[in-house]
């Protein structure tokens, strides 16, 4: 088990390289699957939702073969297996994406229950609601989704609520369904761009990807591409929040600021200063931060992805901010260790009160999920001393090298090696102490 361990009150600058998005590539990966013919995928970020959705690949017969550091050949053609089973698809979420994709291959899907972050009712119906239109039935034996279909032919989905996950896989289970497939009320985000234009450059159909009117026309079959998947305007966003918490100066770079505009907004109403160009973004601190009311709600509103990072920047404003989360129910559980660093906020329901107090304290604290942990982050490195955080896993499946990102910016923060609790003396001999955290040797 692995901890970070970071000794807070250094400022942030210099630059960070983004990586590819982790919300785009973990629909990219399995919509492989619906080529004929092998694809590249290029700006593959190396974070474990990618490396479970790589093994799942060669578990059902893919060969995937990296070239670089960044970039994958996936030959699908050796796929004969339309199932994914309980051990790999528990460990994340995004592993529902392959029910669209098998669907489309196959006309039929049988994939796990997905797991993932824990954020409150993560329900499927509107997936299962698009893959009904589509001609799909679907039962549910031994935690196991079963869909099949004699064949897919296009139809008008309704979707009830906004939702990114179900518009992914309506267009990866309608590709290449017989005739006209409409999605109506579907998502915007940048991500289910990437996909549709990933989709297109195979040969696809589909239009209107952006706009809540995605139509696609369903086409035979899709060839092979090379694709590079766009930069997280997530992991974009964490960072300029952490140079922003430690009043840094820092040049965040390979973005596209036409995503980030949501958060560029709230974090000059913040005080924050923020410069864009091309595809990169300039964010500096030379005043005061204050206090700021924010929503979350579907792109191009601000995301919920941010809500926990932005929420830890306002407890060093002055004065009283609110957050109002508008996807999950239950986004908050991090309140509970920020307040262990000093945090004031209350939170009631799906409503956080900040009293914004300057600073915060290092503590030992516990990430609960992926923006969670990033939170975690950017308050030990705002913080007045050490702050450890526990179960960083969480933050290892959406974060490519955060860590190695942050020292690169004059962070001191290192990963560190927990002995399992049943370990013998010799596992303890290994542990690194808090005096061990300014050496550059490779943490045990
Ligand atoms: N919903 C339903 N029924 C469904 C699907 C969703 O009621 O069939 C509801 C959800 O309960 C939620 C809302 O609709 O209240 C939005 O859910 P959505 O389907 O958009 O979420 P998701 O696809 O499961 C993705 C991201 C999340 C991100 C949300 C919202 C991936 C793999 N995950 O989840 O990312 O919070 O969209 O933008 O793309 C993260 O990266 O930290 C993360 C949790």
């Amino acid at each position: 088990m692995d901890k970070f361990v970071i000794k807070g009150g250094r400022r942030l600058t210099g630059e960070v390289n983004i990586s590819g998005a982790k919300n785009a590539v973990v629909a990219i990966l399995p919509a492989v699957l619906l080529s004929d013919e092998p694809c590249i995928i290029e700006n593959v970020p190396s974070i474990s939702d990618v490396k479970i959705s790589l093994t799942i690949l060669r578990e059902m017969g893919a060969e995937v073969t990296p070239i670089g550091k960044d970039t994958y050949r996936i030959d699908p053609t050796t796929v004969n297996n339309y199932c994914v089973p309980y051990e790999t698809a528990r460990k994340m979420r995004a592993s529902y994406y392959f029910l669209g994709a098998l669907l489309g291959k196959f006309n039929k899907a049988r994939v796990s229950m997905p797991g993932g972050c824990s954020l409150g009712d993560r329900p499927i119906d509107q997936h299962l609601k698009a893959f009904k239109v589509l001609g799909a039935n679907h039962s549910l034996s031994q935690g196991m989704i079963d869909l099949t279909a004699e064949k897919l032919v296009g139809g008008q989905i309704f979707f009830d609520v906004v939702t990114v996950g179900a518009t992914m896989n309506a267009m990866l289970a309608g590709v290449k369904a017989e005739g006209l497939t409409i999605i109506e009320n579907a998502a915007k985000e940048p991500h289910i761009v990437d996909l549709a234009n990933f989709l297109n450059s195979m040969g696809a159909n589909i239009m209107g990807a952006g706009t809540d009117y995605i139509k696609i026309r369903g086409v035979k079959h899709l060839h092979g591409t090379t694709y590079s998947v766009i930069p997280d305007q997530i992991e974009a966003g964490t960072f300029m929040i952490a140079a922003a918490a430690t009043g840094g100066d820092v040049l965040v770079k390979n973005v596209i600021p036409k995503h980030l505009e949501s958060i560029t907004k709230k974090l000059e109403k913040i005080g924050v200063n923020i410069e864009s160009f091309d595809d990169s973004i300039r964010v500096w601190v030379d005043g005061p931060l204050v206090k700021a009311n924010i929503k979350t709600s579907p792109h191009p509103g601000f995301p919920t992805d941010m809500q926990p990072q932005i929420a830890t920047l306002l407890t060093l404003a002055s004065g009283t901010s609110i957050i109002t989360e508008g996807i999950w129910d239950q986004r908050f559980r991090y309140v509970e260790e920020l307040r262990r660093m000093g945090a004031d906020i209350t939170v009631n329901g799906t409503v956080a009160l900040i009293e914004g107090k300057g600073n915060l304290m290092g503590a030992p604290v516990k990430a609960c999920d992926l923006r969670a942990g990033a939170a975690l982050i950017i308050a030990g490195l705002s913080a007045s001393g050490i702050t450890e955080i526990e179960d960083i896993y969480h933050i290892e499946r959406g974060y490519d090298g955060m860590e190695v990102k942050l020292r690169q910016m004059g962070a001191d923060i290192r990963k560190v090696s927990l002995p399992d609790e049943n370990d013998d003396k010799e596992s303890e001999q290994k542990t690194v102490s808090r005096n061990d955290i300014n050496d550059d040797a490779e943490a045990v």
